[in-house]
């Protein structure tokens, strides 16, 4: 009961790629606290869903991501506590090719997390440039599945055609894929609109995960063409990305006002209600409180349509992943 429970998955989850990425978010220790306020806030409200990857934390701050949320599980206290889902990610580093190494990846992933992984996700394909590592790397994860290590298995980065040959790679061994996370938002909608990988992932079962639902923060409202801009690679693409999403943030404002809602909870209500499950980052409790608003209420059918297109009409959108596959 308890694992369909968790596997069931909430309307909405929390990201943590920023706990331990000093380059692209500018983590220090310092957050942690803050964080830890931000995850309690989260399991306390019903987000139960946190989800990692084993290289969310370079050099100095290896595992870092894993550590803080396996430390932040132990110590939480109240509501919910039972229905804290982890979902980490397996790189598929040029290093790691055989089952064994994933079973061993997942190991460590455990045991910095201080217990077992519930989802396990292959953190993107290696078709386009190594096609002869993923074979190792898939029965691995199958073989996690079956030998009782974590509760589900899923997929990031995947696109339909590599997603098909998974599936039925699994369904050879009795396996399910639960679920498929890709680059979603109102500035990504390439993996919905194009790839057409919701109408997939309803066919086979699967749900569909949609990382980095504001767009790095963009669709928040708080960035303009006027800065300032967050530093780094972050910032640069920000400035190329701004002056083709005028119309776009315009429409995002004025459905957030006429539903006095803010930008943020509009961008990812309009996530949840595309059929997936956001998985917004927070690095406060502010930012926490208000994804958390997203919850609860939905737009309606003309709200989204306008949405859709001035999401269309957007002159630029965000890169997508390097990894992201056909
Ligand atoms: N599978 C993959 O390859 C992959 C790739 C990327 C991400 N992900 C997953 O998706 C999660 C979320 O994606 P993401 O962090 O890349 O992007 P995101 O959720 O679109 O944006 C998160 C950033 O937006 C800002 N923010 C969040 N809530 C806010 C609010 N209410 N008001 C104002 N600013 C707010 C914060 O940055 P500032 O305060 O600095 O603006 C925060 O770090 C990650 O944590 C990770 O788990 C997966």
């Amino acid at each position: 009961m308890q694992t369909l429970q968790k596997l069931s998955l909430p309307s909405m989850g929390c990201g943590t790629w920023a706990w331990g990425n000093q380059l692209l978010w500018g983590y220090d220790e310092s957050m942690d606290d803050q964080l830890q306020a931000v995850f309690n806030l989260c399991v306390s409200n019903g987000v139960t869903l946190f989800d990692t990857g084993d290289s969310y934390g370079t050099g100095r701050l290896n595992g870092r991501s894993e550590l803080l949320l396996g430390r932040f599980s132990q110590e939480y206290v109240g509501s919910g506590k039972e229905n804290i889902c982890i979902a980490t990610k397996l790189a598929a580093y040029p290093w790691r090719w055989t089952r064994q190494s994933m079973i061993k990846a997942c190991k460590s992933s455990a045991q910095r997390l201080g217990r077992n992984v519930d989802l396990v996700q292959m953190h993107w394909s290696t078709a386009n440039y190594a096609p002869w590592q993923e074979g190792g790397l898939l029965d691995g994860l199958a073989d996690l599945y079956e030998q009782g290590l974590v509760i589900g298995v899923g997929l990031s980065n995947y696109g339909p055609k590599r997603l098909k040959q998974v599936q039925k790679k699994f369904a050879e061994r009795g396996i399910s894929i639960s679920t498929l996370q890709v680059q979603y938002s109102l500035l990504s909608t390439y993996p919905v609109t194009q790839l057409k990988l919701k109408d997939l992932c309803d066919e086979l079962g699967i749900k569909l995960i949609a990382y980095s639902p504001l767009a790095l923060g963009l669709l928040t409202g708080k960035y303009s063409e006027q800065g300032p801009l967050p530093k780094g690679i972050r910032g640069l693409l920000f400035r190329q990305i701004l002056p083709g999403m005028r119309s776009l943030l315009a429409c995002l404002q004025e459905v957030a006002q006429s539903r006095n809602k803010t930008m943020s909870q509009v961008a990812i209500n309009w996530c949840i209600c595309k059929g997936t499950i956001p998985i917004p980052g927070a690095k406060s409790v502010e930012q926490g409180r208000e994804n958390i608003g997203a919850l609860g209420w939905q737009l309606d059918s003309s709200e989204i349509a306008e949405l859709d297109r001035a999401a269309a009409n957007a002159d630029k959108k965000m890169v997508q992943n390097i990894f992201q596959t056909k």
